[in-house]
């Protein structure tokens, strides 16, 4: 479509520093592209809480529905902040949109671009996506604390996993790999252990497999994952796995990739029932906020998957090749936030 709707939420920290370069960057190609961005920015986060009591309103929530995508920065106080218990944010805004708006897909892509420096001294060509599950596993909310605060404790937090929803997820990443050119798929799992769900996401992998016969398969528990995305993470291509053993893994892919303010993500709702939503892997990074210290080109690189997302591959193609450039030229060297924007801007005009 020649007119997006965007929904902006620059969050906490140092979301509104790498959203703003985000939003330049988006602003220069879609206007040299003639398609029109109709944004709202959306103020919810921290501050709006200790002002309010309100995370996101299920008012908030509907006004979002109105929009083609949401562009996210992060969310989240610093751990010392006695103000702001950890979770309320995290889990009333971030993961309630997240299962709100049924992000089913928490896709996060991870490459070695020429220019960025892997701590690892011979990386290889990473490139390759991890599908991580986006509303269910530990993160569904299912559990509790029994007796808290006394001896005798009881605090859990029930995995949930429905054939339903791994399924879904099993089949986008399958589709995913169908269409790269290493065909690979490794499922990420702990299935020597957590047998439940491990054996639901093998034996559904099994089954959609089936149907993919041209992509490899592969199997790895995920303590044994690390060890391989640190000595040989070439070998990935497609990586699904559930939403907790995602969250870790993609850090871990980020710092091996030149760093974590390099990582885009998006929360997709294949099903486009709903919209979909962009953001950095990182978050609200306190120990740098308001420095202008942060690495927008996570933020940059959401906004490419977004306008893919959006059907505006040629857009996408054109910001990515902007910051491979000035990633090329630049490195990951000290520039202000600003400043890298600005370096990316003037690699697209
Ligand atoms: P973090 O990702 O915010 O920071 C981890 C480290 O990476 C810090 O040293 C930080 O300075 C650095 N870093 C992060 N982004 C960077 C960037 N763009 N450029 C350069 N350096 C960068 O993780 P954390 O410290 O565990 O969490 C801080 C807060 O953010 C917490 O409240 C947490 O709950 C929240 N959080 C939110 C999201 C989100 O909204 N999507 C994601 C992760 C964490
Ligand atoms: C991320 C974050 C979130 C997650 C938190 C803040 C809820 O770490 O987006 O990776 O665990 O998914
Ligand atoms: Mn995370």
């Amino acid at each position: 479509p020649a007119h997006l709707k965007i929904a902006v939420v620059p969050g906490d920290g140092i979301g509104p520093e790498v959203v703003a370069e985000a939003e330049k960057v988006l602003d220069a190609v879609t206007s040299a592209a003639g398609v029109t961005v109709e944004k709202r920015e959306f103020g919810i986060g921290a501050e709006h809480w200790l002002e309010t009591g309100e995370t996101l309103t299920e008012e908030t929530l509907e006004e979002l529905r109105a929009y083609d995508a949401i562009l996210f920065g992060a969310v989240g106080a610093a751990p010392g902040d006695q103000r702001v218990p950890s979770g309320i944010l995290e889990r009333d805004i971030l993961l309630k949109l997240r299962f709100s708006l049924d992000h089913y897909v928490n896709l996060r892509p991870s490459k070695l671009y020429p220019g960025t420096t892997s701590p690892l001294a011979d990386p290889g060509a990473i490139d390759f996506v991890v599908v991580r599950e986006g509303t269910e596993g530990p993160y569904a909310g299912n559990g509790g604390r029994l007796r808290a605060g006394t001896d005798a404790e009881i605090a859990t937090e029930v995995s949930l996993n429905t054939a339903y929803g791994v399924r879904r997820l099993v089949r986008y990443a399958f589709e995913l790999a169908a269409k790269r050119e290493r065909k690979k798929l490794t499922l990420v799992h702990k299935h020597n252990v957590l047998v439940n769900a491990g054996r639901l996401y093998a034996r559904l992998v099994e089954e959609i497999g089936a149907e993919f016969p041209q992509v490899v398969v592969d199997y790895l528990h995920v303590d044994a994952a690390t060890i391989f995305l640190t000595t040989d993470p070439a070998r990935f291509d497609v990586i699904v796995t559930d939403n907790l053993f995602g969250d870790i893994l993609t850090d871990l892919a980020g710092a091996v990739t030149g760093g974590i303010g390099l990582a885009p993500a998006g929360n997709i709702n294949a099903d486009r029932t709903a919209p979909s939503m962009f953001e950095p892997v990182h978050g609200s990074a306190p120990d740098i906020a308001g420095q202008q210290k942060a690495n927008p080109v996570a933020a940059i690189l959401a906004t490419a998957m977004m306008l893919d997302h959006l059907g505006h591959p040629d857009l996408a193609a054109r910001i990515e090749a902007a910051v491979e450039k000035d990633l090329a030229e630049h490195g990951t060297e000290d520039r202000s936030t600003a400043q890298v924007g600005d370096g990316i801007l003037a690699q697209l005009a």
